[in-house]
């Protein structure tokens, strides 16, 4: 338990599913308030509130694309009349797809870049003018990826969206750090989530997946979500600008486990 975090509210954006589910929910234990931005209704939004509520803690919900500017800042907006504060920031909201590259079409290259990249940069925006405005030594971090480090073949416009996050979050980092305001990035590997459903269905996609990974296994949402509850902390009070990789070991050369090359 991280016991500075009671009373401190967040925003989690794509919260409703995956990582981000997970990150409302470690939060919530830890005593914030939590605002959870879901996208589509059928995600079932309701259920993680009620499931927080239950537990004793306090979530609200609003819809909204982290594309689009003015949801972004009504998605403040909302956490200040909510809560009256805002003091964690979570860009965790993102897309992928598989397209070789000569096919990569305008509109999937838009989709990726406008949520990963912009939709992160919105939300840092907005969320580092509100903390500035309030005097807030806030912490905003931003999902990226192991993506932001190595390439992907197929998945171009994801790699290009995360190595745009990792310079977007250094850069911020370095602006803001007189003012107090962390700002970090948290890179995951291969977790467990609806955005990998399809993929780890098929088991021997799984398996190959498994081979990239030192540790020998697919991670969870709640080992990123412990993760985002440290940076988040007065325990990284002297943290900002750096990549938090919860991976299993996939950025360190799993080929050359076996002591050849
Ligand atoms: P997920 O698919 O469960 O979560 C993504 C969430 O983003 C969904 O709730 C979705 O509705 C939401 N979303 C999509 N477009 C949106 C938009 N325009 N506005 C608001 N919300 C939107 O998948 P997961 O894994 O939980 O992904 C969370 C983050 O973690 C993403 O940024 C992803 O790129 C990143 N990540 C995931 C990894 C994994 O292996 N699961 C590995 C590395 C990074």
């Amino acid at each position: 338990m991280y016991t500075d975090l009671t009373g401190k509210v967040v925003i989690i954006t794509g919260a409703a599913t995956g990582i981000g589910k997970a990150i409302a929910t470690r939060l919530a234990n830890e005593g914030c308030k939590v605002v959870i931005n879901y996208f589509k209704k059928e995600e079932n939004p309701e259920a993680i509130v009620k499931e927080i509520e239950q537990a004793g803690g306090h979530a609200s919900i609003i819809q909204g694309d982290v594309s689009k500017e003015e949801d972004v800042k009504a998605f403040v907006q909302f956490a200040h009349d909510t809560y009256g504060s805002l003091d964690i920031y979570v860009n965790n909201a993102g897309v992928e797809n598989e397209v070789p590259s000569e096919n990569l079409s305008i509109e999937d290259w838009q989709t990726v870049i406008n949520t990963n990249l912009t939709g992160t940069f919105l939300g840092c925006r907005e969320a580092a003018k509100y903390m500035l405005d309030h005097n807030i030594k806030g912490s905003i971090i931003n999902i990226s990826s192991v993506h932001e480090i190595i390439p992907w073949p197929h998945f171009v416009h994801y790699a290009a969206s995360k190595g745009g996050v990792k310079l977007l979050m250094e850069s911020l980092a370095l602006e803001f750090a007189p003012d107090g305001i962390r700002v970090n990035n948290i890179a995951p590997g291969a977790i467990d989530t609806p955005i990998n459903a399809e993929k780890f269905s098929d088991p021997e996609k799984k398996k190959g997946v498994e081979k990239l990974i030192p540790i020998g296994y697919i991670g969870e949402p709640e080992q990123v979500a412990s993760c985002a509850a440290f940076l988040a902390s007065e325990q990284a009070s002297y943290v900002t600008g750096t990549t938090l990789v919860v991976d299993g070991g996939m950025t360190k050369y799993p080929g050359f486990q076996a002591g050849k090359g």
